[in-house]
């Protein structure tokens, strides 16, 4: 990977189209695992070929299962059953992925061997108690290295948990989860916030006894997983971007057709639409257990807002998208209660703070979320600490910019949005690799 790779972003504000983005992040990690620990063969289409689940598809491999990704829209995973992984001959580099990492963990922790799973330098910075804690309760032996990756992993035969959850954390709720999958009896979690939901939707396809809602989720183990088709929407957290684009833009309108609007997903409509943003929702269907839909963006004139703690849970991936919109609307907005926004590929807080900071804008910092003062911002180089999400907000604050942004580290993009700047381009934003 190269951390010198830049994005040039150019202010500009013609971004009209209709587009499709790439398979949602979350849904083609838990694709990948419950195919590889199900019966029979799963066949999924609309996976996110990007480098975090590719990472999770070569841990998978290491550990006996083959997947067959030559059609890149037809991948088939041959499900070696629950108890059928092997024990891999190095540790499992999850790259860049806390998701890859939390939930094979739970899977790990059932099996009858050790291992060890790893990552970059920003997945070894990443807290991993909050999953070896309750693993532990369930009777693993995990080591972590102060809190952090590698984390070691003694698994075995594993006893069922009524888990309540000191974080909203789908990653936690679903580490928990898989683990339950090879404990005998129900396994509880419970939660201080609504998270995505997308574990249990596809262990009730998949199978297994699951009941969920209320932020309460819970497993009947021990459960044997059937091979099934799973058919991957578009990821909202990518499509995100291009909308707030839509919103900023002055052209006709920007339509992004497949995308999943789970509701434990889509505070980001909530918070835009509370910033007086013009989007809509059109074509709902569902593809299989996920609802999906087309959203439409019109050019909008945003203003600052109030964002409730409550759509905290339901947007994290989507505030740094929500700090670059601020920074473009009229007054200030208020963002709190996301103090989890400091544990993500980089302190998001703060990397968005300083970087809108640098382009002029005023951003007042606080331990759980920051009040951003809509303004002009202004050319300039921004770093975005390694961080796509961070990177991609800047190429969309940089369509209201008075000079060009260069945009630094940002290889990154591709571990969610392979092909980004070639598809915001299409749609008429200003971006270049530099
Ligand atoms: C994810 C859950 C979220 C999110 C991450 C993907 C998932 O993390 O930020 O990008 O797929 O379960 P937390 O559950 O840690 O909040």
């Amino acid at each position: 990977m190269n951390a010198g790779e830049t994005i040039i972003a150019r202010p500009g504000r013609a971004v009209s189209g209709r587009i499709r983005v790439p398979g949602d992040k979350s849904i083609s990690h838990r694709a990948l695992m419950l195919g590889a620990v199900a019966e029979g063969q799963t066949v999924i289409t609309g996976f996110l070929a990007g480098e975090d689940c590719l990472a999770t598809m070569a841990a998978l491999r290491a550990l006996g299962v083959s997947i067959d990704d030559h059609d890149p829209d037809r991948i088939v995973v041959d499900g070696v059953g629950p108890q059928g992984l092997r024990s891999p001959e190095s540790a499992l580099d999850m790259g860049n992925s806390g998701t890859g990492m939390r939930l094979l963990a739970g899977i790990l922790a059932g099996q009858g061997f050790d291992s060890e799973l790893t990552g970059d330098a920003s997945l070894c910075q990443r807290p991993m108690e909050r999953v070896a804690g309750p693993l532990r309760q369930m009777g693993a032996q995990v080591e972590t290295a102060d809190g952090c990756p590698p984390l070691r992993i003694r698994g075995g035969s594993l006893s069922a948990l009524d888990f309540v959850s000191p974080v909203a954390s789908a990653q936690v709720k679903s580490a928990v989860l898989l683990a339950g999958l090879y404990a005998d009896g129900i396994t509880r979690v419970t939660e201080p916030g609504i998270t995505r939901d997308h574990t249990e939707r596809m262990l009730q396809t998949f199978g297994a006894q699951v009941r969920y809602g209320d932020q309460v989720a819970e497993v009947q183990g021990p459960a044997r997983l059937t091979g099934c088709e799973v058919t991957v929407p578009g990821d909202l957290s990518s499509a995100a971007f291009a909308l707030g684009a839509g919103c900023l833009a002055a052209g006709s309108g920007l339509a992004i057709e497949g995308v999943g609007i789970n509701p434990t997903r889509t505070g980001v409509l909530d918070i835009l639409s509370l910033m007086g943003a013009d989007v809509s929702v059109s074509d709902r269907s569902m593809l299989g257990a996920e609802p999906v839909a087309t959203l439409l963006a019109r050019p909008s004139g945003l203003r600052g807002a109030v964002i409730p703690e409550a759509l905290i849970p339901l947007a994290i991936d989507e505030l740094p998208l929500i700090f670059a919109l601020a920074a473009c609307a009229d007054g200030a907005t208020v963002i709190s209660g996301a103090e989890e926004l400091r544990h993500k590929e980089s302190d998001r807080i703060a990397v968005m703070a300083a970087g809108l900071r640098k382009l002029g804008i005023r951003v007042d910092e606080s331990t759980d979320g920051a009040v951003i003062h809509g303004g002009q911002i202004q050319g300039g180089e921004v770093d975005s600490g390694g961080d796509h999400r961070i990177a991609m907000a800047f190429c969309v604050a940089a369509m209201c910019a008075q000079g060009p942004v260069t945009i630094l580290d940002t290889a990154n993009v591709a571990t969610s949005f392979p092909g980004f700047v070639s598809l915001m381009q299409s749609i008429g934003l200003q971006v270049a690799n530099g």
